[in-house]
């Protein structure tokens, strides 16, 4: 007979899975593509296959001229997104694609959606964004597109948390400060607010946690590493994040604390001067709704480089079957010297197969200095395999 915890434990599999494949969870990526940039030495013969998020760390590689990337994801309202922005750089100029996603609102944003870039998506994204485009639009009760999607749902109560306390002005000044020490000096004005009955309810629950994509199996790798379990490890993070990294060009961290990017703190993909070449090179991204392993098994190619973000946490206690199908189909379509990315919320990648270590090399000299100066700042590590 199954215990109560099992049961629980499935029924808390079977809520995530029906989150994270019918709404949009990430409406911006939640990794550092300058630490990738490091790390995957892209040129014109590089072939990628990654999973999609938002979609903006796929755009930022394609300004290093790469000839292909092959964008995978389970939720097809991730690909919709990303399908959103490539319409915009086919038929939109820079300031249409900042006012979307630099802004994440513009007047009018639902003609302009039927005129100008409904004609341009597959039918699958029209059907999304016909109900979605109003996240855009701006207006008393509209927050915005970063404030939309369950991440940003979460983002919004934070920021209405902070908004109640008073302590936005704090925060500006938090995002704006020239040095380390004015960083730590409003980070501690602020830290002590943040911690309450409320903000530690919220994190507790396992539906925030779902909302911020992050599934209970990931969640029990965090707490295998911190005696206090989650609250700890979202304590660190951001005090390394907001006292140990200059924040002036942390986006990641401003786009959830104010609900929209600046043009001198936001992703690659939305700087004006990168907008032609991104136009000219857009058709070299390609977007498929499949599980990374069916999109493996279906591909006659062989790839350059792979960036598996942080899913394989997502699979290592529950599925480590397929994880092992997985890696056998990822040796098989790399090339060779194919480097492979990925990110954790454990320390060592030892919940791989044996194989795995027995076909490629990992490079922890290289990662590890790296891996300390992530903007995001919410992985225990990051990590590159290159295939022997
Ligand atoms: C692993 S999540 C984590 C978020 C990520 N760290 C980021 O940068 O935003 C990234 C994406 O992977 C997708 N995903 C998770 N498991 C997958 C799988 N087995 N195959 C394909 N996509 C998957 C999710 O739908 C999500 O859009």
């Amino acid at each position: 007979m199954r215990s109560i915890s099992d049961i629980v434990q499935q029924l808390q599999r079977r809520f995530f899975d029906t989150i994270v494949s019918g709404n949009l969870v990430y409406n911006t990526c939640w990794e550092d593509p300058r630490i990738d940039r490091a790390l995957l030495n892209l040129d014109s013969e590089s072939d990628i296959l990654m999973l999609t998020s938002a979609g903006d760390n796929a755009l930022d590689y394609l300004l290093d001229d790469v000839n292909h990337i092959q964008c995978v994801d389970i939720n097809p309202t991730q690909n919709a997104l990303l399908k959103l922005k490539k319409a915009i750089f086919k038929n939109g100029n820079h300031t249409l694609l900042w006012n979307f996603f630099g802004e994440g609102q513009k007047s009018g944003a639902e003609l302009i959606y039927h005129q100008q870039l409904r004609p341009l998506l597959p039918k699958q994204a029209q059907q999304f964004w016909d109900r979605n485009i109003q996240s855009f639009s701006s207006g008393s009760k509209n927050e915005g597109f970063y404030f939309s999607g369950t991440s940003g749902k979460v983002a919004h109560a934070i920021f209405n948390q902070l908004q109640r306390k008073e302590l936005i002005p704090a925060v500006e000044n938090l995002l704006s400060a020239n040095s380390l020490e004015e960083q730590a000096y409003y980070f501690h004005e602020i830290e002590p607010q943040l911690w309450n009955p409320f903000s530690e309810w919220l994190i507790s629950r396992h539906a925030t946690m779902t909302m911020l994509g992050v599934p209970a199996s990931q969640r029990k790798m965090i707490k295998q590493q911190y005696e206090d379990g989650l609250l700890e490890f979202i304590r660190q993070s951001l005090r390394q994040v907001f006292t140990k990294l200059p924040i002036r060009d942390n986006y990641f961290w401003r786009v959830y604390l104010t609900g929209h990017y600046t043009p001198d703190c936001c992703p690659n993909y939305l700087l004006e001067k990168n907008f032609r070449t991104l136009r000219n090179r857009i058709h070299r991204i390609e977007t498929q709704t499949s599980s990374l392993l069916q999109a493996l098994q279906r591909s006659t190619k062989t790839y350059s480089h792979f960036v598996l973000l942080d899913h394989q946490d997502w699979m290592a206690f529950t599925q480590p079957e397929q994880l092992a199908k997985q890696w056998r189909q990822l040796l098989d379509h790399a090339q060779s010297g194919a480097r492979i990315l990925f990110r954790s919320s454990m320390p060592k990648p030892n919940f791989l197969p044996e194989f795995v270590f027995e076909n490629v090399s990992f490079h922890p000299n290289t990662t590890e200095p790296l891996h300390e100066k992530d903007r995001v700042g919410t992985y225990e590590s990051t990590h590159l395999a290159t295939v022997l």
